[in-house]
């Protein structure tokens, strides 16, 4: 049986930055990934990564104050300033790593304003930023001697006497299930933006981690707050980062407005997401439309600046749409981007299943509460990687050594070969995975509904049972792709029902969560986070208080 300390789920940057600090404790740690661990979602990240640096005239307080207030104070605060007070180190840690961040005019790191903060404090590799990241870590990985399950794919956790021990995993080049015993998981799988279509997620963003942690009995908290990004490309939801704004550009709308006069006076562009996004879509549903889009206008950037800090959105537009944004405006709308619930975990990534952990966009410590700022998400990748790291190595030397028996990977080749065994007669995942993503988007997006909301249940009620029959086409094991779907549409339903239960519970605005029926947000009666347990029952519904160090509630504004 393979066996291992740690074993980290995920090959992005919480579970590499993760990887690093449990291997750098001297214990025995090993990365499984379902793709090679570069082609990780981390990858797309593009406009940069949040620090208040002293040497600028910044300060940790104003970084945390902005997060709690991007939050709708939602976030919990105690974890806040440990995000915002660890940031500067780790920049520091990134750049002595090799992360080669663009410089300014002096030759210090470059800074890049981002939205819903007062100061330039986001540091950036061009508009790759995450590429950068991705690629340095995973080279210090390898530097470690880390070993990579590359291409494993997760079935479930040992869970046994109600500890985590491990878990089961098809080796997908064999097509065989596998026994990876551990005395701490990590789960690190990052997002699930692929419940919803369009959304800038990779396709590999199917909430794997998520739906699997809460199947083994750790709750998810904060479910109904998922970020729909302001610039996302017309027709297929391709990522337009909030830099090109941060640089200077414009929203416009069809009569040539910068309409975030109306909605965001101070802040303009630069409000906080969630603000943004219902402004365009406001102005969208109001028909100042421009074909169901705003648009954004870079032009008066010029093309050098354009070339120098912006080029790979120009190649995307370029390549989708053939506009060249030093010529012409481009048309964008809001679109899925960022889950910011997820696996409850306390700052140490600790989820309340002993020997399981979780850092990254799987997991929810809350630093983002109902509304994540523009690149707070690769900091926290960074911050609690490194801190589940850490934590789950010091549970590992002191957890006395299990026995797990072979044959608990029987249940899993059971369930697989029932799904390899069924005939051809139900929807295939992409039929039902397309339902759940348009249906989710059309009810669970930047305006809801109550009425929407229960038609979004009910709907997804008939997808999991018609899921119950979804046919797998290849029969064969050795790289079974169609199984691998199959098995990620279960994961996304769990999911997708969780965010639709906490939403429909959450009778108020806040954040990213707007109800029609309720417009305000209601500290009286709603400052809590809502979490969900699995039961046989189906998803439970508790409340936790949200933690308040300094900065209690205000009216937000930008
Ligand atoms: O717009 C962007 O570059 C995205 C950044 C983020 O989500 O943090």
């Amino acid at each position: 049986m393979l066996e291992h300390d740690v074993l980290v789920i995920g090959g992005g940057l919480a579970g590499l930055r993760a990887a690093l600090e449990a291997q750098k404790s001297g214990v025995d740690v090993a990365v499984i990934s379902k793709v090679h661990p570069v082609r990780s979602h981390s990858n797309a990240a593009q406009g940069g990564i949040n620090a208040a640096l002293t040497d600028r005239g910044d300060n940790w307080e104003d970084h945390a104050y902005e997060t709690v207030k991007g939050s709708d104070y939602l976030g919990d605060q105690d974890a806040i300033e440990i995000l915002c007070q660890e940031a500067g180190q780790a920049i520091i840690e990134l750049e002595h790593m090799g992360v080669i961040f663009s410089r300014d005019e002096t030759g210090h790191l470059g800074t890049r304003a981002f939205g819903g903060q007062q100061k330039a404090r986001t540091f950036f590799v061009a508009d790759f930023t995450g590429q950068a990241m991705l690629q340095v870590m995973y080279e210090q990985m390898i530097k470690a001697r880390v070993r990579v399950y590359e291409e494993w794919f997760l079935t479930s956790l040992v869970i046994e006497d109600g500890e985590c021990h491990g878990v089961v995993a098809l080796e997908m080049i064999t097509g065989t299930l596998q026994i990876i015993k551990a005395k701490a998981v990590i789960m690190a799988t990052g997002g699930l933006g692929r419940l919803y279509e369009p959304t800038t997620n990779a396709l590999i963003c199917t909430g794997d981690g998520i739906a699997l942690a809460y199947r083994a009995g750790a709750p998810l908290i904060d479910m109904e707050m998922v970020q729909y990004h302001p610039t996302t490309l017309k027709n297929n939801g391709v990522l337009i980062t909030e830099a090109a704004r941060g640089e200077g550009a414009y929203l416009l709308n069809s009569k040539g407005e910068r309409f975030m006069e109306k909605y965001a006076p101070n802040m303009m562009e630069l409000a906080s997401r969630d603000v943004v996004s219902r402004a365009e879509q406001t102005e969208i549903n109001e028909r100042r439309d421009v074909d169901g889009c705003v648009l954004l206008d870079l032009r008066h950037l010029g093309r050098e600046k354009i070339h120098e800090r912006l080029s790979y959105i120009n190649e995307v537009s370029m390549d989708f749409l053939g506009i060249d944004l030093a010529e012409a405006p481009v048309p964008v709308r809001p679109g899925m981007h960022y889950q910011m619930g997820g696996i409850k975990t306390d700052v140490n990534g600790a989820t309340i299943v002993p020997g399981l952990y979780a850092a990254g966009e799987c997991a929810c410590v809350s630093v983002h509460g109902g509304n994540r700022l523009g690149a707070n998400s690769l900091l926290d990748t960074i911050i609690f990687g490194r801190r589940s790291g850490e934590a789950a190595a010091i549970y590992s030397r002191e957890k006395v050594d299990k026995q797990i028996l072979e044959s608990r990977v029987s249940q899993d080749e059971n369930h697989l070969k029932e799904i390899m065994a069924r005939g051809d007669n139900g929807d295939t995942p992409a039929k039902i995975r397309r339902e759940m993503g348009v249906t989710m988007n059309d009810y669970a997006a930047v305006f809801r509904t109550t009425e929407g909301m229960g038609i979004a249940r009910e709907k997804l009620r008939g997808l999991k049972e018609r899921y119950q029959s979804v046919p797998v086409q290849d029969k064969g094991r050795v790289f079974n792709t169609n199984i691998l779907f199959a098995l990620e549409l279960g994961f996304m339903l769990d999911c997708a029902e969780t965010i639709v239960v906490s939403a429909l519970e959450r009778k108020e605005s806040r954040g990213a969560h707007y109800m029609a029926e309720y417009p305000q947000r209601d500290d009286e009666n709603w400052m809590k986070h809502i979490s969900v347990k699995n039961t046989p029952g189906g998803p439970t519904l508790d409340y936790i208080p949200v933690t308040i160090t300094q900065w209690q509630p205000q009216v937000r504004s930008y």
